[in-house]
């Protein structure tokens, strides 16, 4: 027996199906594998078994006399956050299985199953309830700890960081909150920049006062200009009313100009005019009004680059660029990763009621190896989705579901290797391995002979390495 296997010889698990040879059958497999197997004849008796406590995990078949599966997952209702329950299906349809995960199911196999399915469903299952009682035991231990990593506080949703990076960039946010300048931040898209700005206003002397933003990228180029500076009755088709415009609301405050690179010429040359001598006027008005708003935008672009190009106006760059705030990517602080990972989790933990929900060692060593094109967003996005998929317990590799263009490995090295990031090889070299399993065996249609046969390995070999990287056949 193996070290693996034996680690799961304790859990007992109770095989309830009303279909005698099938319970038998499923009960002598479990036994072999090590597992002390029970076992009930209708959904009653299993509910009685569970309730009597010692049981670790249940195989369930949903069509049973007394109480069919589905009652059975009603009456366990809270319990089934520790509890992991497969069912078993004879229905192919979606509708039981979509009612039996919302009912809070562990997973589910359709009959006729592959025995190997079963074992390894219910492997991890025990593995991930393993895992979330450990997290449960740790937080109880620990319930004064601070925050991870937390830089800025404020009355606001917190920027996450500790790596040497972002505490510049909080130092940068904590200096320009204390002067009036313009701030532009730059930044790849995801990293946090509409965050920083409000954080800045947060922690400025205008923390009183509005923080009105504006994304200068989603309005139509006629609109963008009566968005910003107001409009008077009758300037345009459909202004049926004066309307002041987001300087006029940001008195007092700040107004943050999202992908300010985006701006049409012609808003560009106002804006421009209110960072000289904060004068503007409404659309269609005569009156100059005046704004005491302070600026702060950013863009994803290379606004350099733009003014190159003649896009963008030389001197709007220079009077938005007095400080200049730049957020780097996450692959360039992969320290982050853990940090924002435990903030985002406890987040979907709050959200959906969850506890337990964490990543495994083989996830977070995944995620630190990602090259993440999206960054903090996309990792949020990855984690929501695998938070579901694991549904709200120990998140495995297999959740991860990027769905980005997956970069080739080739691009993860390289984008590691310039951001003189850790190069982490024996994660990059799994990485690899557990890509090339996967994809043998969606290329096989799951099917463990021939994928094995693909990959010049025995049936063995592969059926372990399934196991060791929690792969979805
Ligand atoms: N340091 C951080 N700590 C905690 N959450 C963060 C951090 N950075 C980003 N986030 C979160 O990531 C998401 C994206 O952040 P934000 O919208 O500020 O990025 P952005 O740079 O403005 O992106 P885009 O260029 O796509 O507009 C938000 O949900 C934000 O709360
Ligand atoms: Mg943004």
């Amino acid at each position: 027996m193996s070290e693996r296997e034996d680690k799961m010889s304790r859990a007992t698990v109770l095989v309830a199906d009303d279909d005698r040879t099938i319970r038998r059958n499923l009960a002598r497999l479990l036994g072999a594998e090590g597992y002390r197997a029970l076992e009930a004849a209708d959904g009653a008796e299993a509910l009685e078994r569970i309730r009597s406590g010692a049981v670790d995990a249940v195989l369930l078949d949903l069509k049973m006399p007394k109480l069919d599966g589905l009652d059975v997952l009603g009456e366990l209702g809270p319990l089934l956050a520790e509890l992991p329950v497969i069912v078993v299906t004879a229905f192919g349809g979606s509708a039981a299985a979509i009612e039996a995960m919302r009912r809070g199911a562990y997973d589910y196999v359709t009959k006729p199953f592959d025995l190997d399915d079963i074992l390894l469903t219910l492997e991890r299952a025990l593995k991930q309830r393993a895992l979330a009682a450990e997290v449960r035991a740790l937080r109880a231990d620990r319930v004064d700890d601070e925050a991870p990593g937390t830089g800025l506080v404020g009355d606001g949703p917190e920027l996450v960081g500790r790596s040497p990076a972002m505490r510049e960039v909080f130092k940068a946010i904590g200096r320009a909150a204390a002067t009036e300048e313009p701030v532009l931040i730059v930044g790849e898209s995801g990293t946090g920049k509409e965050l920083a700005a409000s954080a800045l206003h947060r922690h400025s002397s205008r923390a009183a006062g509005p923080f009105v933003r504006v994304n200068c990228g989603a309005l139509a180029e006629g609109l963008i200009e009566s968005e910003l500076f107001g409009h008077e009755r009758g300037a345009f088709t459909g202004a049926d009313r004066q309307r002041a415009g987001r300087f006029e609301r940001a008195a007092g405050g700040t107004i943050f100009l999202d992908e300010v690179g985006e701006l049409p010429a012609s808003a560009q040359a106002k804006l421009l005019r209110v960072l000289q001598n904060h004068e503007f006027e409404r659309v269609g008005g005569t009156e100059t009004l005046r704004s005491n708003a302070r600026v702060v935008s950013a863009t994803h672009r290379d606004l350099p680059k733009e003014v190159a190009a003649g896009r963008f106006r030389e001197d709007l760059y220079y009077r938005l660029n007095v400080v200049r705030i730049t957020i780097p990517s996450l692959r360039e602080r992969v320290e982050d990763v853990p940090p924002l990972a435990e903030v985002v989790l406890r987040a979907l933990e709050r959200k959906y009621g969850w506890s337990g929900l964490s990543l495994t060692a083989e996830a977070l060593v995944r995620i630190e190896s990602l090259p993440w094109p999206g960054n903090v967003r996309q990792l949020e996005n990855v984690l929501a989705r695998a938070a579901i998929a694991a549904r709200g317990r120990a998140i495995l590799p297999e959740h991860l579901d990027v769905d980005e263009p997956a970069a080739s490995i080739v691009d993860e090295v390289l984008a590691a290797d310039r951001a003189e990031a850790p190069l982490p090889l024996r994660a990059l070299l799994a990485d690899v391995e557990r890509r090339a399993i996967q994809r043998a065996l969606d290329a096989c249609a799951g099917n463990r002979t021939r994928a094995a046969e693909r990959l010049g390995i025995s049936r063995r070999q592969l059926f372990d390495k399934i196991k060791e990287y929690d792969l979805k056949v």
